[in-house]
């Protein structure tokens, strides 16, 4: 199986935890565009009263299949946020952010009571690090927070626009910092470092607010941990 096509058969396994959710929680990237296609055309799609969405993106492609988005502020705690992940470990703690959406990823996930992560099998990893870690700052900020960045050990490197060839600008009118030669052997503490320099907004690390429930497109099948 290629890797598109493993996203798509994890994608559809991870259907059944929509099941029954009035209101879901949708985060961004490919696996997850195979996951609203798949919701378009399934028989409970029209129990769903409405989605909380991580990212422009989402929210057209789910509005574009019928579904209504409301913002956080208008619902409560969600039951279920599904969202895949560029690098996730045993402990189910991942590294997010390689669609750029990760600040928003972050509040869903923290505001929903099961995080379902969906992954194809190249993202498991033991050590989170490889995948470049995006850091999303202040833009006033960037130079210092990468300053910062360097002393924890990374290689910062401001994240471009590969179609305008200026710096890639968030949903929330940030920038990223894509963090390289990174072996996070401590994401807890080193989430925890990030998150404390003056001028970051989020880090890509989803070690605090873990992963309830890892599905992985390996090979035939899907496993879950
Ligand atoms: C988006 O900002 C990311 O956190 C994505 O969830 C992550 O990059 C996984 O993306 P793919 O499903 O496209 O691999």
């Amino acid at each position: 199986m290629t890797q598109d096509e493993l996203k798509k058969q994890v994608a559809a396994a991870a259907l059944k935890y929509l099941k029954d959710v009035p209101i879901i929680g949708m985060g961004t990237g490919s696996t997850v565009t195979h996951l609203i296609n798949q919701l378009a055309d399934c028989d409970f799609k029209h129990d769903i009263e409405a989605a909380v969405s991580s990212s422009i993106k989402t929210t057209e492609h789910l509005q574009s299949i019928g579904i209504k988005v409301l913002e956080l502020n208008q619902t409560g705690d969600l039951e279920v946020y599904i969202d895949g992940a560029d690098e996730v470990t045993p402990h189910k703690k991942m590294l997010k952010g390689g669609g750029g959406a990760l600040t928003r990823e972050k509040i869903i996930a923290g505001a929903s009571k099961k995080f379902v992560c969906i992954v194809d099998e190249t993202k498991c990893v033991d050590v989170l690090g490889k995948f470049p870690l995006p850091v999303e700052v202040l833009p006033l900020s960037r130079s210092f927070v990468a300053r910062q960045l360097v002393k924890l050990g990374g290689q910062p490197e401001l994240r471009i626009n590969k179609e305008t060839g200026q710096p890639y600008i968030t949903d929330n009118g940030c920038e990223i910092l894509d963090v390289h030669n990174m072996t996070i052997l401590n994401p807890v503490e080193m989430e925890q470092a990030i998150n404390n320099i003056p001028g970051v907004i989020t880090n890509g690390l989803f070690a605090m607010r873990d992963a309830d429930v890892v599905l992985v497109g390996k090979g035939s099948e899907v496993i879950s941990y």
